[in-house]
């Protein structure tokens, strides 16, 4: 059987990708942790079985993954989102992450997490709810003001839009509000983790095939970024394995290689939009942005402690064996043959793949900057050796991985165009209604 190098909790890989996908900006950073922390109080008021609050959990700190442009972003950051489009960011991640067991369930709460409930009453499991109203109070805190004297204003606008939100979620509220820590707390990017500390979270280890497939959907999210790259991580990350196999790693070094190709860019996702994809030269400036992403990319695999190891093969792709890489210029002799092999297979899939601007370089090409970068000792000149031996059928299984993933990513890409097209749902009802009823209030609560 398969291992990974030490046990990896579902809720360490949820709460690193949680970090990764909010990279994408400081503000959907904030968002996806006011959220989490909103809701694991709201799910501990209302006494729920830990397995459904943990699904909740899960959902609350992914359950912004489908969106994808900053202007999206900045839309549904706000609370007054009359005509907004709530659905494709939703439905695009359930679509991510449906697939993958571990979290099929949370799955099912993102698709709904801004649904109605005067639309859509019990159809909706109430987690959904959960994580609504979690959302709609997170996005009306204002940074610039102290948390405690903008509660006034929030309950009000909460409550003008009660219709929206369960009854049962609106209670539990009710009952957190009165309480000072509930909103320093929530207001805190500090405290989220504490907050989460006091769950019973689940200790299932996560065994290797989930953890490849986890990491095929986090490389769809980093490749999905930008049409020039979009196939580029699956590419790389056959590569590698091939190359791993090739030289002789057992056939788990050679899948865990494959699981650090699929996330070897994930520092990408620091880095804005219109820099991936810009058409034309990059400023200074630009390359100095994009030249970050390997160390994000070893800062975030480097905190799962089953993944020491697996962060220094995927985050030392541009280093290079003369110390002339970035950002670590790591020397030769602590850069790993594992490492150097993904340093070959960034190189090989970079120049062999089509981007939307050119076609691959042709095989006479590819080997020749191969051979200039082995003479140069910038890559391992036995690896290149390898690679260039065995290059037809490197290429095959390159192009193949690609060509799968051109098609996910086609797929999504009418998957969103669908949605933008389909009736739109919006995030609140700004008619004004009176209230239903007077809240509960005080009624027993623990603080753990
Ligand atoms: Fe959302
Ligand atoms: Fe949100
Ligand atoms: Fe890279």
């Amino acid at each position: 059987m398969l291992s990974v190098e030490n046990q990896i909790h579902i809720y360490d890989f949820v709460r690193v990708i949680s970090e990764a996908i909010n990279l994408v900006s400081p503000s959907l950073n904030k968002h996806h942790k006011i959220v989490t922390c909103i809701a694991r109080r709201l799910v501990q008021a209302m006494k729920l079985k830990s397995a459904d609050a943990q699904n909740i959990i899960f959902a609350a700190l992914l359950h912004d993954i489908g969106i994808f442009s900053d202007e999206e972003r900045d839309r549904i950051l706000t609370f007054e989102a009359q005509g907004i489009d709530v659905n494709t960011h939703a439905h695009l991640g359930y679509e991510l992450l449906r697939h993958f067991d571990p979290l099929a369930e949370s799955a099912e709460l993102i698709k709904h997490h801004h649904a109605s409930y005067c639309d859509k009453g019990k159809s909706v499991p109430l987690g959904c709810y959960i994580i609504h109203l979690a959302d709609r109070v997170a996005v009306l805190f204002d940074e610039s003001r102290e948390v405690l004297e903008q509660v006034p204003e929030i309950l009000v606008k909460i409550h003008k839009t009660e219709s929206v939100f369960h009854p049962d979620t609106l209670a539990a509220f009710a009952r957190l509000t009165e309480r000072e820590y509930f909103w320093i707390e929530a207001a805190s990017s500090l405290s989220y983790q504490q907050a989460l500390g006091s769950m019973q979270l689940s200790q299932e280890v996560i065994d290797l095939e989930t953890l490849r497939s986890f990491a095929g959907i986090v490389s769809q999210i980093i490749d999905f970024r930008s049409s020039f790259t979009a196939t580029h991580s699956k590419g790389v990350a056959a590569v590698a394995k091939q190359l791993a196999g090739l030289s002789g790693f057992s056939s788990n070094e050679c899948a865990m290689l494959e699981i650090a190709g699929l996330l070897h860019d994930l520092g990408k996702l620091a880095v804005p939009n219109e820099i991936l994809e810009k058409n034309g030269s990059l400023s200074e400036e630009e390359f100095n942005i994009i030249r970050k992403h390997t160390y994000y990319t070893y800062t975030i695999l480097n905190k799962m402690s089953g993944f020491k190891q697996l962060a220094r093969w995927a985050a030392f792709h541009h280093e290079r064996i003369d110390g002339s890489g970035y950002p670590f210029h790591v020397p030769g002799n602590e850069f790993c043959k594992l490492s150097r092999i993904m340093a070959v297979a960034d190189v090989v899939t970079a120049l062999t793949e089509d981007r939307p601007y050119r076609r691959g370089m042709s095989r006479e090409k590819t080997e020749s900057v191969l051979w200039q970068m082995a003479n140069e000792e910038k890559l391992d000149a036995d690896i290149v050796k390898l690679a260039i031996e065995h290059f037809s059928f490197v290429n095959v299984i390159r192009a193949g991985a690609q060509l799968e993933a051109k098609r996910e990513y086609e797929a999504l890409s009418s998957l969103i165009d669908e949605k933008r097209k389909a009736p739109q749902e919006t995030t609140l009802s700004l008619v004004q209604v009176p209230l239903k009823q007077q809240l509960a209030k005080n009624e027993a609560f623990t603080l753990a």
